[in-house]
């Protein structure tokens, strides 16, 4: 095998699982190539969050086996699916050449021969509730990126109703604080200006080697001074400290914004859905942060259609989105997952009245962001320059420390890297259009 192709489904953990096998893969002397017929070795990271994202994984990696048919390709079903299916996909698809969990990609190496030399299926689905191996940092520096995914701890122990996490992630670990810094430190070195800090759950983040939880380990990365942005995700409410919101106000590095899961407004449904906060709690938490955090965008997750879900239920959390008024969100309906503790109730909203609450919502949703849009429209804010825009080629691209992708038009091309003050013009869709008045490249 010679040449790798990998398709990423699911959340940045994922993503960042998807960097790590193609360095491994790498290491082992495999060239990464565009296009999945261009590859030896395909191999499809999946996501078991709702039943959609788990079917396009499904019927993706059944798309490649008249590849394999044809000229030998080999093929392999990584992430959460192989973590919850194991070797029962064999029954649906049983042509894969190897099924690899999350916390087994460090085995890519020796699977691989097994593999080429045809003996798979090879299965490798243990979950390891422990520090190693899901925290050891890629070998090779990731040259050139600007912005870098940081895993700060695995797994989940909230156990919310609806979730598969917790049963395909295992439970949470948390990993040492000096090797986050020893991580982060040579990104910057390699040349990244951000670090995106990955957990389901950052906030119960707590260093095994002392005391410091996750404000404090915002704080170190900031006293630490290798990048210029911090950013994190994800947030669980309950576990929102005032503490936190002071180290976003204070820390210069941390970025404003926050990704918040809502899930629900109806103070029965988030208690079904085991989420151990009420909508008022949840509307004060940002409130505060919002006095404390000029500008901070807050950004959430949403559910509809959750087991029993009433019209009133549903319009509690249309009045928490309005009260709150979000900076932009994700929106699903429910999705019963086998094992959950909800897949055990009646999944009893139809799916008409999901569809009919998700387009209510998602209205509702677009035209807050259009206002969160509209209110930097006009304003100069500083932008990290990410490369040339993907829209036009002739304009460059960046993010806002909300988080907002900037698009903008510069006399002088600003280098990858490099922190510009772009005037916002316009919104369009959900990205900025602005304008960059930069004269020196440096
Ligand atoms: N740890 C993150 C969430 C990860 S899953 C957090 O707590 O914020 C991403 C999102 O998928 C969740 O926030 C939720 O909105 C959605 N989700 C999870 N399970 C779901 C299900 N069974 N049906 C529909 N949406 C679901
Ligand atoms: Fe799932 Fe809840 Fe854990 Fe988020 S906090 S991953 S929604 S169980
Ligand atoms: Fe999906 Fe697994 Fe992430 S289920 S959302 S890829 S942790």
């Amino acid at each position: 095998m010679k040449t790798f192709y990998i398709r990423t489904f699911g959340c940045q953990m994922n993503d960042h699982d998807s960097e790590r096998m193609a360095q491994l893969l790498v290491m082992q002397g495999l060239r990464p190539v565009e296009s999945p017929r261009q590859a030896d070795l395909v191999i499809v990271n999946t996501c078991s969050v709702r039943a959609k994202p788990e079917h396009k994984a499904i019927s993706e990696v059944g798309r490649h086996r008249q590849r394999k048919q044809a000229k030998g390709t080999r093929i392999v079903l990584a992430g959460c699916v192989a973590q919850q299916e194991g070797d029962r996909l064999l029954s649906r698809a049983p042509y894969l050449d190897a099924i690899i969990g999350p916390d087994s990609i460090l085995q890519l190496p020796e699977i691989l021969p097994r593999i080429e030399n045809g003996h798979g299926p090879v299965i490798a689905v243990d979950l390891h509730d422990q520090r190693n191996p899901c925290f050891v940092p890629l070998q090779e520096k990731r040259r050139g990126q600007i912005s870098s995914l940081v895993t700060i701890m695995k797994g989940c122990d909230n156990f919310c109703s609806y979730c598969i996490v917790p049963y395909v992630r295992g439970r949470e670990v948390s990993r040492p604080l000096g090797d986050i810094l020893k991580e982060i430190e040579s990104l910057a070195e390699s040349g990244s200006r951000e670090v995106v800090l990955l957990g389901q759950n950052v906030n119960s983040y707590q260093d095994p080697d002392s005391e410091i939880g996750f404000p404090g380990l915002l704080e170190a990365i900031d006293r630490q001074g290798a990048v210029e942005r911090i950013r994190f995700t994800t947030s669980h409410p309950k576990d929102l400290s005032p503490q936190l919101i002071e180290a976003v106000a204070g820390l210069e590095r941390v970025c404003e914004h926050i990704h918040l899961g809502l899930q629900s407004g109806s103070d029965r449904v988030l208690k079904l859905m085991n989420r151990g906060y009420s909508a008022t709690e949840f509307v004060q938490k940002t409130e505060s942060f919002r006095r404390a955090v000029p500008g901070i965008s807050i950004t959430t997750d949403i559910i509809v259609g959750f087991p029993s879900e009433s019209e009133q239920d549903f319009q509690g959390t249309m009045e928490v989105v309005r009260s709150v008024s979000f900076d932009q969100a994700y929106s699903f309906k429910y999705s019963p997952r086998p094992g959950t503790a909800a897949a055990k109730l009646p999944d009893d909203i139809s799916p008409q009245v999901k569809a009919e609450r998700l387009a209510t919502l998602q209205t509702l949703l677009n035209q807050l962001e259009a206002q969160s849009l509209a209110r930097l429209s006009g304003r100069t804010l500083p932008v990290l320059v990410e490369g040339s825009s993907t829209r036009d080629p002739d304009a460059f691209r960046g993010r806002t420390r909300c988080n907002r992708v900037a698009n903008f038009t510069s006399a002088v091309a600003p280098p990858p890297g490099k922190t510009v003050e772009v005037r916002m013009v316009e919104a369009r869709g959900h990205t900025l259009w602005g304008e960059c008045s930069l004269t020196s490249g440096r």
